[in-house]
């Protein structure tokens, strides 16, 4: 039997990324979040419009997705309820954030140097995406439960380090061994055991992968996609 609820949240379980960003003198911004998810290699974020990341995304146009593991909730923790912005928004103070300019302190985090973005990863992710913004949106516009103005973010992911014990062979992340953080309804979660097989598992993960592949199959598929665009693709709404 299902009930109709009218929850408060709709946080129904995402993983926890900490987005690193610059400044503008320079210093690193890092902040959790967990509305993000991936489709081929771009990601998307939900943000809240008022984030100090969302203001130095706009002008640096780059970040990484640091992601958390269940090894990071101390220093998720360290984070909450913090924001880098010099003046913390109303609807913030009211849930008791206040204004931490040194988040990597305070969070007990280190950086490394990133190969493509100038924005560094944190040292104690086992996972960093460095990625590029392709397009900042207003995000809810018409949603009247909508409390804060929010956004969403395009990012396209240009750069991938994974910590090597990990990894299954090259190229591949063994998901036995990764365990991202998930937030559930505020709460932190490790996730739990596999629960079987999996067909979407069926078949080689190469597949996913045919700009990998030799000059035939890059061809075909570049050509499959340029026809599906034109049968499929969706123009941008206003
Ligand atoms: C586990 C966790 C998940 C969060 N998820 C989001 C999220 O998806 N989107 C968002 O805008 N804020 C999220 N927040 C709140 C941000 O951390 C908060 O807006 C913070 O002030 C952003 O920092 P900044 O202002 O320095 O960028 C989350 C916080 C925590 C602890």
């Amino acid at each position: 039997m299902h009930r109709t609820i009218e929850p408060a949240i709709q946080y129904w379980g995402t993983p926890v990324v900490l987005v690193s960003t610059l400044c503008e003198d320079g210093r690193v911004n890092v902040a959790p979040m967990s509305s993000a998810f991936w489709l081929g290699w771009t990601c998307m974020l939900g943000l809240d419009a008022t984030s100090l990341t969302v203001a130095n995304l706009e002008r640096e146009r780059s970040c990484v997705l640091n992601l958390a593991s269940a090894a990071n909730a101390d220093a998720v923790n360290a984070l909450a309820l913090t924001t880098g912005a010099a003046s913390v928004p109303l609807h913030k103070k009211l849930l008791g954030y206040r204004h931490e300019p040194d988040k990597l302190g305070v969070a007990g985090l280190s950086t490394l140097p990133s190969a493509v973005v100038p924005v560094p990863r944190i040292a104690e992710c086992e996972v960093h995406l460095e990625a590029v913004v392709e397009k900042i949106r207003p995000f809810a516009r018409g949603d009247a439960r909508m409390a804060i103005p929010a956004c969403s973010v395009e990012l396209r992911i240009v750069q991938v380090h994974v910590e090597e014990s990990l990894m299954l062979d090259a190229d591949k992340v063994d998901p036995a061994r990764w365990t991202p953080l998930i937030m559930s309804f505020r709460r932190l979660f490790a996730r739990g055991a596999e629960v079987g097989p999996s067909r979407l598992a069926r078949g080689d993960e190469a597949a996913y992968a045919p700009w990998k592949a030799g000059l035939a199959r890059r061809t075909a598929a570049r050509v499959l996609g340029a026809v599906a665009e034109v049968r499929y693709g969706i123009a941008e709404e206003d």
